[in-house]
């Protein structure tokens, strides 16, 4: 997780609204007109260097460089709307419900927010150059070497498409491309995944799945990637089991064309747990959720059907019946899609003011800003990953939207229907769960509650984010359990 860098409260609010309102007009204005404007220098060449930078270089994702004091200023008015409307940095959750402790968050702080905003508003000056922290050392530039390397090491396995040549002109085009796999000679436990296309490629990128099917044995989709997305990590006690023997590596890809033809190649790293140290809990990877009224097995998504200028809403509810534990989340609705959430109901009545009746729900998570463009996916810290006992209600939403509202409705006077392309709707949510025995679920219950109970003997803002699902808690209150 990223530190703030001020040290204004949080205001748990809208982001967006509530940062136009304070600055305009709310406390937090008078307080910083009293104090001195933020200098690029000292307050935004830190975030530019730590967030932006990831993408904007040379050779990286970004349209253009903001890798100094002029090309941040060059593009100082579209960067304050871009931070304020949380379309940059590419994270679309919302920050002010659920859970908000993820492996890889690059939002902003709401105090980052604020500074960059201040300073364009200041007329975006440069400030004493003494100011200007060190460039990063060891920055990890897309292309170059492999993003996981600086947490992982070398990567054990690598694997390559080949070739694939893409046109320039068309409809989307998803090319298949299979491999012979090289067997491992005993079953091991994948500790990380990381996807990598050329850079024409990425532009293009819509999704990006590769699978491993073993001959004879049970088979399945090994890491999935898409615009943004280019790795599954683990946590250190999770991992996905690949058995022993030979088989066929698939790539199932799906490009958006935009006018230029190139030759792609999608590598794929492979980091193992050690062969005598596997995890404790085996995960699925991105398992394909779908959010619509048609059970598995039926053609799907044949209720997609949002009106011109309307809105759909979708929903999905799985009772568990048997404990899990969430990964990561990854919302997948293309171009019509603008907000998937994940909530439980516990199970679990508890007493309100109407008696013994409520079912206490909650939101885990709520991506309210999606952009089809960034396919991100959200990877829950170790303590903070939903861990929800047997009998719980999940319940995925998904909502359309197909108005002028949506920029990215493509024509809002025509029907759109469940299909393939990114212009047709689509209803997933990717999610990588570890099932979990009754025997599992109580021991890492219990574990949870034990750093929960370090956690409250730091300060409020060094205390990690932790989840516990309702009976933690109650058991963390010391309170008698009502049902
Ligand atoms: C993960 C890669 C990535 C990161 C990190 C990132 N950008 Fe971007 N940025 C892009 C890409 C790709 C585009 C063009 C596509 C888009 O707008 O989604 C873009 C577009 C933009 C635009 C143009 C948007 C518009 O329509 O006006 C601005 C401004 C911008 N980025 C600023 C920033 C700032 C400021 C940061 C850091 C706080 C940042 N970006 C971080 C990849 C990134």
């Amino acid at each position: 997780m990223r530190k703030t860098l001020l040290t204004t409260p949080w205001i748990g609010t809208c982001l967006a609204a509530a940062a136009a309102m304070l600055f305009v007009a709310g406390p937090a204005a008078a307080q910083s007109m009293a104090t001195a404007a933020p200098t690029y220098s000292k307050d935004i060449a830190p975030i530019v260097q730590d967030v932006c930078m990831r993408c904007h270089v040379e050779g990286g994702l970004g349209p253009f460089l903001l890798t100094n004091y002029q090309e941040v200023r060059r593009y100082a008015q579209r960067i304050r709307q871009s931070v304020l409307q949380r379309s940059m940095p590419p994270w679309h959750l919302d920050p002010t419900i659920g859970i908000q402790a993820f492996n890889n968050d690059i939002s902003l702080s709401r105090e980052e927010v604020d500074a960059v905003i201040a300073w364009v508003d200041a007329g975006a000056p440069e400030g004493d150059r003494a100011d200007l922290p060190p460039l990063p050392e060891a920055r990890w530039t897309w292309g170059e070497s492999w993003e996981l390397e600086s947490r992982l090491g070398p990567p054990d396995v690598l694997v390559n498409s080949g070739p694939i040549p893409i046109p320039a002109e068309g409809q989307d085009v998803w090319p298949d491309v299979t491999l012979p796999w090289q067997a491992l000679d005993e079953t091991r436990y994948l500790r990380a995944a990381e996807i990598r296309n050329t850079v024409s490629g990425r532009r293009a990128l819509h999704h990006n799945n590769v699978r491993l099917n073993l001959e004879g044995q049970p088979s399945g989709r090994m890491v999935g990637a898409g615009a943004s997305k280019t790795y599954d990590l683990f946590a250190e006690d999770t991992g996905i089991r690949l058995d022993a023997g030979p088989g066929q590596l698939n790539w199932g890809l799906h490009y958006a064309l935009y006018g230029e033809a190139f030759v792609d190649t999608v590598e794929v790293a492979l980091w193992f747990y050690p062969k005598d140290e596997p995890p404790l809990y085996e995960s699925t990877v991105e398992y394909h959720h779908l959010i619509d009224q048609y059970t598995p097995g039926e053609p799907r998504g044949r209720d997609i059907l949002i009106p011109p200028h309307g809105t759909q809403t979708m929903t999905r509810v799985v009772v568990l019946d048997e404990p899990i534990m969430i990964n990561s989340i990854r919302p997948h609705m293309h171009l019509h899609g603008v907000g998937q959430s994940v909530e439980v109901i516990w199970p679990v009545r508890e007493r309100d003011y109407l008696g013994h009746t409520a079912s206490p729900g909650e939101m885990l998570s709520s991506v309210n800003n999606y952009d089809h463009n960034w396919q991100t996916s959200y990877s829950y810290q170790e303590q903070a990953r939903p861990l929800l006992p047997k009998g719980t209600a999940l319940m995925f939403r998904t909502h359309f939207d197909n108005t002028a509202n949506n920029p990215l409705a493509v024509d809002p006077d025509q029907w759109v229907a469940f299909g393939a392309r990114s212009v047709d709707g689509m209803s997933h949510m990717h999610t990588a769960i570890s099932y979990l025995s009754q025997e599992q679920y109580e021991t890492l219950l219990q574990e949870r509650i034990k750093i929960a109970q370090e956690e409250l003997t730091k300060p409020e803002e060094e205390r990690l984010e932790v989840f516990l699902p309702l009976e933690g808690r109650r058991q963390l209150d010391r309170r008698p359990a009502l049902d």
